[in-house]
């Protein structure tokens, strides 16, 4: 309890101490945040492209501090991120969970708590724990498949902090919460991790997180939330079945990465492949390196048509991910800005370094 508190009032000063110190927390914290909010004008920054990106906390400051835990959320926030990405699954007793991949592997203890819980892989898979024992876990960094810190720079990967696993719920209240007592208004984002996992196609799973985002008032085309998925199907099933208002994104991968079993994410980059999912959603997040004919290969970018159509056929575009540390050769965190936001004119990104997210759009668009 006592190491919980302390974790806590580390994390209240960082919001004071940013608050003091950045523009970000605005402190007029008269002005009301609705959860249906038009503030930021994104809704129709496709047709019209000539708002402000949108800067997305891709699993909230996840390039300082482990990811999806509470205490990231609130830097993201403190950062002035205009949306904080949550990425969930469902646990065996149906909660919701924050956590970015569908196993416990790469940034829990749980080999240490349960050792005898895993499959036959070696994977610990969420939907085999309840959410007691989940919240019994510590998280740490993102370790690979030997146990080395993915990215080397960052938060220290050891378990001597008791973060936790966040539930949705609990992330929606913190961010609710910030805004009542900031005055901002930043959204939720959540992604749909894997629907095919789960026996009846993820339908359970949708409705249960619907119906959490419906019951903290998020339910209509102006709600401060997106919903971001790779498969289409579930995407398609939330907008026709469920009769979801929310505006939905659809997430586009590489066919390598096996994302979504059947699914040809080539196709979906084609003009045809773009007019077919205007049928169904609001808008695409594709890998960053999808928009460019020579991503990678050069320091001067050259879009390809893929932002052109999205935005010929209504759709936003929010590319995903753009990491400081992870960068290819000859090319600069800026530098893919002004590629992304200035020659291709997408309408937001998601960044694991939301500071230098906000500070690029800041400069650059008023
Ligand atoms: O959701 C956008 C981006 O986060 C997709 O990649 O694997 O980080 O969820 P991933
Ligand atoms: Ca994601």
């Amino acid at each position: 309890m006592y190491k919980k508190l302390n974790l806590y009032v580390v994390c209240l000063a960082f919001v004071m101490m940013t608050a003091c110190t950045a523009t970000n927390l605005k402190n007029n914290a008269k002005t009301p945040c609705p959860v249906n909010s038009k503030k930021t004008g994104d809704v129709m920054q496709a047709k019209e492209n000539c708002h402000k990106p949108v800067i997305i906390a891709h699993r909230g400051a996840s390039g300082y501090l482990p990811e999806h835990t509470l205490e990231a959320v609130v830097m993201a926030y403190a950062m002035g991120a205009d949306y904080i990405e949550q990425d969930v699954s469902m646990t065996k007793d149906g909660k919701i969970v924050v956590m970015h991949d569908i196993y416990l592997n790469s940034d829990t203890n749980v080999s240490k708590l349960y050792p005898k819980r895993c499959d036959k892989n070696g994977k610990y898979h969420i939907s085999d724990f309840t959410l007691k024992e989940i919240k019994k876990l510590t998280v740490h960094e993102r370790t690979d498949k030997n146990g080395k810190a993915v990215f080397s720079d960052r938060f220290p990967e050891n378990d001597k902090l008791p973060l936790r696993v966040p539930t949705l719920i609990e992330e929606i209240i913190l961010i609710q919460g910030l805004n009542k007592s900031t005055g901002n208004c930043r959204g939720l984002y959540v992604e749909l991790k894997k629907p095919w996992v789960y026996p009846d196609h993820g339908k359970k799973f949708a409705k249960k997180v619907l119906s959490i985002l419906n019951k903290y008032g998020y339910n209509n085309r102006s709600s401060k939330c997106y919903i971001q998925c790779f498969d289409p199907y579930a995407l398609k099933y939330i907008k026709n079945k469920l009769h979801n208002q929310l505006k939905l994104i659809q997430l586009i991968g590489k066919n390598s990465w096996n994302e979504t079993p059947g699914i040809d994410y080539n196709k979906m980059l084609t003009k045809n492949g773009i007019k077919k999912i205007a049928k169904y959603a609001d808008g695409i997040g594709p890998d960053i390196d999808q928009l460019f004919t020579n991503y990678g290969k050069s320091s001067t970018l050259k879009p390809n048509n893929v932002t052109k159509w999205a935005h010929e056929n209504g759709l936003l575009v929010h590319p995903y991910t753009l990491r400081k540390d992870s960068l290819p050769e000859n090319l600069t965190y800026d530098s893919v800005c002004n590629a992304l936001f200035k020659k291709a004119k997408v309408d937001g990104m998601f960044t694991d370094f939301t500071d230098l997210g906000v500070e690029y759009v800041n400069k650059n668009f008023n």
